[in-house]
């Protein structure tokens, strides 16, 4: 079933969207005034903001949330909201030339159009769409068009997908911000970036030269940038059989990041204790794997998130 829609008029309890031939009913609710679908299915529940087309919770049946959302965090228009998938693009970090613009670029803080949802056996995928307007011209002067498609079944699936509709090339970097949730983090390892160069964020004059043999583990603040990474990672919890697979395979870049104590009291949009709960493995291209997209090319990146038990095998 496929079914082209506008984004909703007005905020009710449910978005009803009609297409030529069918209809799909999906739920809209408030997370203190963000509005946001919920979806559920036989696979999976889902909820996702409009702001940002950002997913904050992912929880396949049977299985534990995938996905970390703060319960401190704000959900004011415009401002970023702190779990789940953010999708930081045009530029992730710091502004590339200055600073005092917001970091991790402006999709995460703007509203996209639902514009396409479809369901089936399989679940739903939603698209949404994002466009350049006068907002982001006034800090990224170019003309785009990124689509983000969302496939909810029985992993996560995301397609982010950007079109030069400029009269130059352009550059841009981006990471799919994952916030995982875990039981505990001093007992959580990253399986994956083993022999892989990274930056530590928290020695950066050190420089991409240091690199670990073993999965990691977490004793500390941790906010690394590693390079030339395979994008398949595993997240893996010492009492939980539940893992949490990962798999960007055009995303060369991963971002590993857990703020610990003393930051977390500085985020202000955590409460204390939540570090100990979560974890960021993003998958993008940043830094010197930046993109540089031609006039009409269009790219694309996908990243699946499953959670797993040892016996199964899903991505
Ligand atoms: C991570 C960065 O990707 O995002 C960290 O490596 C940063 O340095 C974190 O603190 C959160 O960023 P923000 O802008 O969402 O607070």
């Amino acid at each position: 079933m496929v079914v082209t829609i506008s984004p909703p008029e007005k905020l009710d309890k449910t978005t009803v969207v009609r297409g030529l031939s069918c209809e799909w009913r999906g739920q809209t609710t408030e997370y203190e005034g963000q509005p946001v679908l919920v979806i559920e299915n036989k696979h999976c529940r889902a909820v996702i903001a409009y702001q940002g087309a950002q997913v904050l919770e992912f929880q396949r049946r049977g299985h534990a949330p995938l996905l970390w959302l703060s319960e401190a965090s704000n959900f004011l228009p415009k401002r970023a909201i702190r779990g789940g998938i953010p999708l930081c693009f045009p530029w992730f970090g710091q502004h590339p030339t200055d600073p005092s613009i917001l970091s991790h670029g402006f999709a995460r803080n703007l509203p996209w159009t639902l514009y396409h949802v479809t369901e089936d056996d399989s679940g739903h995928v939603l698209t949404f769409t994002f466009r350049d307007n006068e907002e982001t011209r006034a800090i990224w002067p170019h003309a785009f068009n990124a689509m983000l498609e969302i496939r909810l079944g029985q992993s996560l699936e995301l397609k982010f997908s950007v079109a030069n509709v400029d009269k130059k090339p352009f550059d841009f970097t981006f990471a799919f911000h994952s916030y995982f949730a875990v039981d505990q983090i001093t007992e959580t390892k990253v399986v994956g970036l083993e022999n892989t160069p990274f930056l530590d964020q928290l020695a950066p004059e050190k420089g991409f030269h240091q690199l670990e043999r073993f999965p990691i583990e977490f004793h500390a603040e941790t906010d690394r940038i590693y390079q030339r990474a395979t994008g398949e990672y595993q997240i893996v919890q010492e009492h939980s059989k539940q893992r949490a697979l990962i798999d960007a395979p055009d995303c060369s870049s991963a971002i590993v990041w857990n703020p610990w104590i003393e930051k977390t009291a500085r985020l202000g949009d955590m409460d204390k204790d939540a570090w100990q709960n979560m974890l960021c493995v993003e998958c993008g291209k940043i830094g010197a794997e930046v993109v540089t997209l031609g006039v009409s090319k269009v790219v694309s990146f996908t990243l699946t998130l499953a959670s797993s038990f040892p016996e199964e095998s899903l991505i």
